[in-house]
């Protein structure tokens, strides 16, 4: 069993996707054991995002994640990382394959629906960003 952390954008959200997402989440046999919806500072969303800090799209990232309310859930199941990495795709929705969220409900690069954690190390850290260990039993 793996956990791992999503988070609706704030583009999906405004646009009324959340429950689609939710939906494709769960009926990729993966289950969300906490889940809540909020709005980040510029600099929680610079904290969050800290690993790009030396990226050119830094700044519109985190303008971007504190524009609005996201969904941060955090993900459990068997390979839940790679499975969930799966059914979100590629970064880059243009090139995300057909019928997972981003191809779905992505519109950019950067406005691109979900996030989720890269690997267990991440994960951990990024779900302790949001939940606390007993948010996450
Ligand atoms: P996410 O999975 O949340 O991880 C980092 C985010 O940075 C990524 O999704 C995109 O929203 C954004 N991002 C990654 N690459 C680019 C890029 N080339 N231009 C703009 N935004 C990007």
């Amino acid at each position: 069993m793996e956990k791992t952390l999503g988070i609706v954008k704030p583009d999906a959200v405004k646009a009324g996707r959340s429950g689609k997402i939710i939906d494709i989440i769960e009926n990729a046999g993966l289950k969300i054991i906490a889940m809540k919806k909020i709005s980040l500072s510029k600099e929680q969303a610079k904290q969050f995002y800290e690993v790009h800090k030396d990226k050119p799209f830094y700044e519109s990232l985190t303008e971007f994640m504190s524009s609005g309310k996201i969904i941060v859930m955090a993900i459990e199941g068997e390979n839940a990382i790679a499975k969930y990495r799966q059914i979100m795709g590629a970064t880059d929705p243009a090139k995300a394959e057909k019928g997972t969220i981003r191809n779905l409900y992505g519109t950019n690069i950067e406005h691109n629906a979900v996030h989720g954690s890269d690997a267990p190390e991440t994960a951990k850290e990024e779900l302790a960003f949001f939940f606390s260990k007993y948010e996450l039993l």
